[in-house]
């Protein structure tokens, strides 16, 4: 695939391969407010300012799915102040952002468990994923109250309680009980600020994710950066465990899998 670069750094972009699936780990807010002298959470409202111009580049660059890491499990354990105000964020940015976001043809989901959250925000995310879910230019997984370990564990109960016998559990079964039931395995995965850490992020779908990182913070993560991860994706070579050829081919026995796309 050839694009027309949407910033004027990169005049064209060739790209072999496009991720079906990029996972972001939104990291470096606090970082970004310190520096400037600011609060964390004018640091947290500058990352969501960000997130508009974020999605609106993968959508133009035909990634048919985005998932955003907003809130971990792990992160109840910050400051009183500062989860009260991440959860209030992701409610601000429904009211705001919703109308754009359906009228851009995004489809809104949510990854985690909505229980601790009031009745009335989750109302809203619930709304807000029943008003887009039948838009198709890009999904866009917003996971927050997340962990990966939840999630499989999640996963277990319902298999366990839907009473499934041992020998139809397989990987395909096993990735419909979870949140992203119906969705491509993440191939790229991005985190901002620097860290080379997980973070129990979708531990089961990003088995074999290419990881890109970048000491940029969160909110400074622009349209240029994202060029520079889709270039990098692109020249990978994926072998899923295989080997590849003299031809290029990869070649997995276990998997079957055909020639790389
Ligand atoms: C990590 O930065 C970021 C978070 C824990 C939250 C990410 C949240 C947003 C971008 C806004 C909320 C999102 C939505 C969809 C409303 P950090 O605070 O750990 O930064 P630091 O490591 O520099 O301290």
């Amino acid at each position: 695939m050839v694009v027309e670069s949407v910033s004027q750094d990169v005049a064209r972009l060739e790209l072999e391969k496009i991720p079906q699936h990029v996972a972001i780990i939104m990291d470096g807010n606090g970082r970004w407010a310190q520096e400037r002298g600011l609060s964390r959470q004018a640091g947290h409202r500058a990352g969501t300012e960000n997130i508009r111009r974020v999605i609106e580049t993968f959508a133009r660059y035909e990634v048919p799915v985005l998932t955003l890491f907003a809130f971990s499990t792990e992160n109840w354990s910050r400051p009183r102040g500062e989860v009260n105000h991440l959860i209030r964020l992701i409610g601000r940015y429904i009211d705001r952002e919703l109308k754009a976001l359906h009228e851009n043809g995004v489809r809104f989901r949510h990854l985690g468990r909505l229980d601790p959250l009031s009745p009335a925000l989750r109302r809203r995310v619930e709304d807000a994923v029943e008003l887009t879910k039948n838009n198709d230019r890009i999904t866009v997984n917003v996971a927050f109250n997340y962990g990966g370990r939840q999630e499989i564990l999640d996963a277990v109960r319902r298999i366990v309680e839907d009473g499934v016998p041992p020998e139809r559990i397989d990987e395909e079964l096993f990735s419909s009980y979870l949140y992203t039931a119906g969705l491509p395995d993440g191939d790229l995965v991005i985190r901002t600020a620097g860290e080379m850490r997980l973070s129990n992020f979708l531990l089961w779908q990003c088995y074999y994710a290419e990881y890109y990182v970048t000491p940029v913070y969160w909110p400074d993560f622009g349209t240029e950066e994202i060029e520079q991860a889709l270039l990098a994706y692109s020249q990978r070579q994926r072998r899923f465990g295989g080997v590849v050829d003299e031809e290029g081919t990869r070649r997995n026995h276990r998997r079957g899998r055909g020639p790389t796309p």
